[in-house]
């Protein structure tokens, strides 16, 4: 497995498949002149815009603009990575993916690398079954088997999500797993040494959730106290297998309960997901107790466009909301969106959804707000639109947000918004013309400024950015209302 894959061989791959062949076996195409259509598999619609055309072995959706090669395609449709594309593709195609020679000390590096991945994820699968037999033994587990029903999840639920229970005393797992040395243990997080050099388990009485990886391997737990004693929740550490930022809880179990996924719930806690489950909305995916991050987002996208955040209405909730819609933006595009609902004071998604039902929250759901409403909201929240410096300020909050979204129609919409409340009308064709070339669309919409009345503008208030804006597209200065252009 070591060494890299050569490009000539990749190239080589893309060429000898047939693309529609392959494309056809997951999402039905019909012929269409030259090329094949069918409905698009990466975004929802009734009429057939994704095209795939044979002699170009590529594929092109002309609605929500996803392209790409038939390697694009296995990993965006599959959710691979690009090596596991590649092998995929090759297994299809019936041949051997050769790997191109690595010097002996990176080889050595690279072996020793997989055989300590390797050696982690058995032993962590092998907790996990452990974990699992133990919530069946009568004596030690009455406890625990009472706290999940008192809680509401069915043993189905806890199947499905593997969910075990790590016995009370220091040396269960150490005991159970007694074929694999303690310090393969300690490695994998599931045991700890103290000072004086004694081993014991990590995770003691405590409800046990896997986490696993969007193949299903487990890479991590975390462990729930059945009581109130603290630390409530107890994660693995970082593992060279497990980082914390990057996973998200329920994610395989999503996957594999939904074929096709449109859309996420993203929420706060595991006991969230898996209630959510159980009521019968098997899209919800938890970030691991940190903030949700780019990479979270990213990874979502590809296997849905709309992502719900499902956050408190406190302060907190919305400034989390407000950082996941910043980290959105360069992500976004046509096919894609990012929407918030949120929950009343003192609810999460769990106790929610036990109290009015499956069918009224995915009403909540529907009706979530998008993050670019919210982001207009957020922004002009206090802010007197019709003062002149108040529309100034939007313009230079707005713009540099807006400007992280890839070139677009989105952006362009987003664009032509910020005109209309700032009445600049600027924004479209200044960022029109630098991104979309002299043939973007001209989105100006007020043809004279001159017609507007006379407000008096104060010229402390004319921010430095406003006029660094200005030095950057000098187009802007088109729609700055004259009064203002003479002062400046
Ligand atoms: N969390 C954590 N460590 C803690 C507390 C919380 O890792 N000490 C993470 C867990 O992933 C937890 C999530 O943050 O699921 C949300 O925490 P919280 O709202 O306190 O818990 P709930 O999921 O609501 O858990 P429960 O309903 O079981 O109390
Ligand atoms: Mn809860």
């Amino acid at each position: 497995m070591s060494g890299r894959i050569p490009q000539d061989f990749i190239n080589n791959l893309i060429e000898r498949v047939d693309i529609c062949q392959i494309i056809d076996a997951r999402v039905k195409l019909k012929r269409s002149g030259q090329n094949f259509l069918g409905l698009c598999p990466f975004h929802d619609e009734k009429t057939p815009s994704f095209s795939v055309s044979q002699e170009k072995q590529f594929y092109h959706c002309f609605s929500c603009k996803n392209s790409g090669t038939v390697l694009t395609f296995l990993m965006e449709y599959e959710g691979l990575d690009f090596v596991a594309a590649v092998e995929s593709l090759a297994s299809i195609a019936g041949v051997e993916v050769p790997r191109e020679q690595l010097g002996k000390a990176a080889q050595a590096r690279d072996k020793k690398q997989q055989q300590t991945h390797k050696r982690l994820f058995d032993v962590l699968d092998e907790a996990s079954s452990y974990f699992q037999r133990m919530l069946r033994q009568p004596e030690q587990a009455q406890a625990a088997v009472d706290y999940l029903k008192a809680r509401g999840l069915s043993g189905l639920i806890a199947r499905d999500f593997a969910i075990g229970y790590a016995p009370a005393g220091w040396d269960g797992l150490l005991k159970g797993l007694e074929k694999t040395p303690p310090a393969v243990l300690v490695e994998a997080g599931l045991a700890v040494t103290s000072e004086k050099g004694r081993t014991y388990d990590r995770f003691r009485d405590r409800i046990m959730f896997p986490i696993r990886d969007v193949r299903g391997r487990v890479i991590a737990f975390g462990g729930r106290v059945m009581g109130d004693e603290q630390p409530k929740y107890m994660n693995s550490p970082e593992l060279p297998i497990f980082h914390k930022g990057r996973e998200l809880y329920g994610l395989y179990e999503a996957r594999r309960a939904v074929r096709k996924l449109n859309s996420f719930l993203i929420v706060e806690g595991y006991m969230d997901v898996v209630a959510l489950a159980q009521s019968g909305i098997a899209n919800s995916v938890a970030t691991l107790g940190t903030a949700t991050s780019a990479e979270h987002l990213e990874k979502l996208y590809r296997y849905a466009g709309e992502l719900v955040c499902c956050f408190d209405g406190d302060r907190a909730g919305r400034a989390a909301a407000w950082k996941a819609l910043e980290l959105s933006l360069p992500l976004l595009r046509e096919g894609r969106s990012l929407k918030f609902i949120f929950l009343p004071d003192g609810e999460d998604p769990d106790s929610l959804v036990r109290k009015i039902g499956k069918k009224e929250f995915l009403n909540r759901v529907s009706q979530a707000m998008p993050g670019i409403e919210y982001l207009f909201q957020r922004l002009t929240e206090d802010l007197d639109l019709n003062a002149i410096d108040g529309r100034a300020r939007l313009a230079e909050l707005g713009l540099p947000m807006i400007e992280q979204v890839p070139d677009g129609v989105l952006k362009q919409l987003m664009l032509q918004r910020l005109a209309d409340l700032t009445q600049l009308d600027v924004f479209g064709s200044a960022l029109g013309r630098s991104t979309m070339g002299q043939d973007g669309p001209d989105l100006r919409r007020h043809e004279h400024v001159e017609d507007e009345p006379y407000i008096e503008y104060k010229p402390s208030k004319i921010s430095k950015d406003l006029l660094s804006r200005l030095l950057k597209y000098p187009h802007f200065i088109e729609g700055v209302p004259v009064e203002v252009r003479e002062i400046i």
